[in-house]
């Protein structure tokens, strides 16, 4: 006979159990709202990011898409004329009532859509985060630095240039650097607003590649105005229009499931944007 307790065992086990194979949450946005000046960017917008999801954004120029990464990672705080309300939650931290904004910061890898490329070495620019972490041993520093290009699928290329500067890669190249450097901090979520604006397709393949690959250790959160890419790469996407979230669902449901709101079809069919 088995005792109730014992039940009562079992059944809190199995409750863990399933709480740990629910995909825990690493972002949630609650009423959040953007504006510059007396300018609204976004409009009560409210979402939840699971953590290792790819997470699209897709959404026509002026959106409120990018507004929306800087207001995750805080830029409002350097922004001029910019003003946040609403909540934002990363990984359960509330992030308007953060004594440390930089440490918030280096837990989230930005990649904008032109490479910003540090002037140091390719080296230097892979390095500059683990050093900033107190790692100073060169042996240390060059596992990390390899480890880094080679998961931005950059390393065979520049493996002999090492110690040339970043700005003289290609376009492509420097966005690949980019992408590592984002990845030296050992960022939680990895923010991409159109990486592959300046990039070639067979790059951003490359990149698409990549960031397949880095879902099983980060949640990437992509802003695209590529549809197509969105629909490849998102497990499920957020449709921003004029200020406001249209729709959020998985994303292939966008393109050829029921949809909330016309505009979402019409909008990933091409009909405008
Ligand atoms: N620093 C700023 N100061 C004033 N207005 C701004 C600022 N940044 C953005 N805006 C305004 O906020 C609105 C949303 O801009 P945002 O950059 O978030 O759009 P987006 O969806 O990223 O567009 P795009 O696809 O062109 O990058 C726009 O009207 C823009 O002019
Ligand atoms: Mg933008």
């Amino acid at each position: 006979m088995v005792s109730q307790s014992a039940l009562g065992r079992v059944a809190v086990a199995a409750q863990e159990d399933a709480a740990a194979a629910a995909p825990r949450t690493k972002l949630a946005v609650k009423n959040l709202t953007i504006s510059y000046g007396k300018a609204l960017a976004l409009k009560d917008v409210s979402l939840e990011i699971r953590e290792h999801e790819i997470f699209g954004i897709i959404g026509p120029a002026n959106a409120g898409k990018t507004s929306f990464l800087k207001a995750v990672n805080r830029m409002d705080m350097f922004t001029t004329g910019m003003r946040v309300a609403g909540e934002i939650h990363f990984n359960g931290l509330d992030t308007r009532h953060l004594k440390n904004v930089y440490a918030l910061r280096s837990r989230i890898g930005v990649v904008f859509p032109l490479p910003v490329g540090l002037p140091m070495t390719v080296y230097d620019n892979v390095a500059l985060s683990p050093r900033l972490r107190g790692i100073k041993e060169k042996a240390e520093l060059d596992v990390i630095v390899q480890r880094c290009l080679t998961r931005a699928a950059l390393w065979d290329e520049v493996k002999d240039r090492l110690n040339a500067l970043g700005s003289l890669l290609s376009g492509g190249q420097q966005q690949r650097l980019t992408i590592a450097r984002a990845l030296s901090q050992e960022p939680d979520l990895l923010m991409l607003d159109e990486f592959s604006i300046a990039v070639d397709p067979v790059t951003t393949m490359r990149i698409e590649d990549v960031l397949k690959e880095l879902r099983k250790e980060v949640t990437i959160i992509l802003v695209t105005n590529l549809v197509q890419q969105a629909r490849r790469l998102a497990d499920r996407t957020a449709f921003f229009l004029n200020s406001e979230c249209v729709e959020i669902g998985v994303t292939e449901d966008l393109f050829t499931g029921p949809v909330k709101d016309r505009r979402t079809r019409d909008y990933v069919e091409g009909r405008f944007g």
